[in-house]
């Protein structure tokens, strides 16, 4: 029987950081996106924010002019909604935002926004753009995702994440437990599931064990490894960590 393949998609929002760190052109999200395609990922993730700190709309135009999916991160606004349907990518991931935050911080409030996101989502579905909803590893709020009619939901594993980075054994634990059981209850509620958000190779190796995990979205890691061992190397190597997660999960 063949491996399940988990997908890779690349966040390429820091790459934009450091341009703008700077003005003018250089280093260019989109030849980063191309180099990520060449090293093995299978589509490109990225997010205009409101602020535009990072992605800006003309980088969101050209990235859609790459033969690869494009996974438009957004939060849900009738700007975004706009911008969004004319870019028609291939995917939207209705994210929540703060202006003072520094990332994402947890996932999108589905539960008390659920009469907000619901036109977005519809919306997006009539145009044949495959929605995801950023959510907390939390039942109630996959539940939440059913009845907001999105297919797709991204898990937040950034509390996971951050417990690991600061060797919080018990707290990371725990919250794995969160994600492998918002993972399974994916599949039952007829959910497809993706995770992301702090991931890197041990993480990305952990979590592509769970069966259900179809996709996942990954940036920063990736573009700061880069730094220290070139960008194609720095993906080939995030490609094969999930792969060994995935086989180690079949007891290969
Ligand atoms: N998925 C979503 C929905 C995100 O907002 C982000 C961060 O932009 C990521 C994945 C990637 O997170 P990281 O850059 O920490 O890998």
């Amino acid at each position: 029987m063949s491996a399940r393949k988990i997908r890779l998609g690349v966040n390429v929002d820091h790459v934009a950081t450091l341009r703008n760190a700077r003005g003018g052109f250089v280093p260019d999200p989109v030849r980063a996106a191309e180099m990520a395609l060449a090293a093995g990922a299978d589509g490109i993730t990225a997010h205009l924010r409101e602020d535009r700190r990072h992605i800006v709309d003309e980088d969101m135009r050209r990235l859609r002019e790459l033969p690869a999916p494009l996974n438009f991160e957004m939060a849900a606004t009738e700007q975004m909604l706009d911008i969004a349907l004319r870019t028609k990518p291939h995917a939207c991931c209705l994210v929540p935002e703060k202006r003072t935050e520094r990332t994402t911080e947890g996932g999108l409030d589905v539960i008390g926004g659920k009469k907000h996101l619901i036109p977005f989502v519809d919306e997006l579905n009539r145009e044949g753009v495959r929605v995801s909803l950023f959510v907390e590893p939390s039942i109630a709020a996959l539940e939440a995702a059913v009845e907001i009619r999105a297919p797709v939901v991204e898990l937040h594993t950034g509390a996971w994440c951050h417990a690991l980075m600061l060797g919080e054994t018990d707290k990371a634990q725990a919250e794995f437990d969160r994600l492998r059981a918002a993972a399974a209850a994916c599949e039952r509620l007829g959910l497809e599931c993706h995770a992301g958000h702090g991931l890197d190779f041990d993480s990305a190796r952990t979590i592509a064990a769970l069966p259900q995990i179809a996709e996942l979205n990954i940036g920063h890691f990736l573009i700061g490894e880069a730094v220290f061992i070139g960008l194609d190397a720095s993906i080939r190597r995030m490609i094969a960590a999930i792969a060994q997660g995935v086989e180690g999960a079949r007891g290969v």
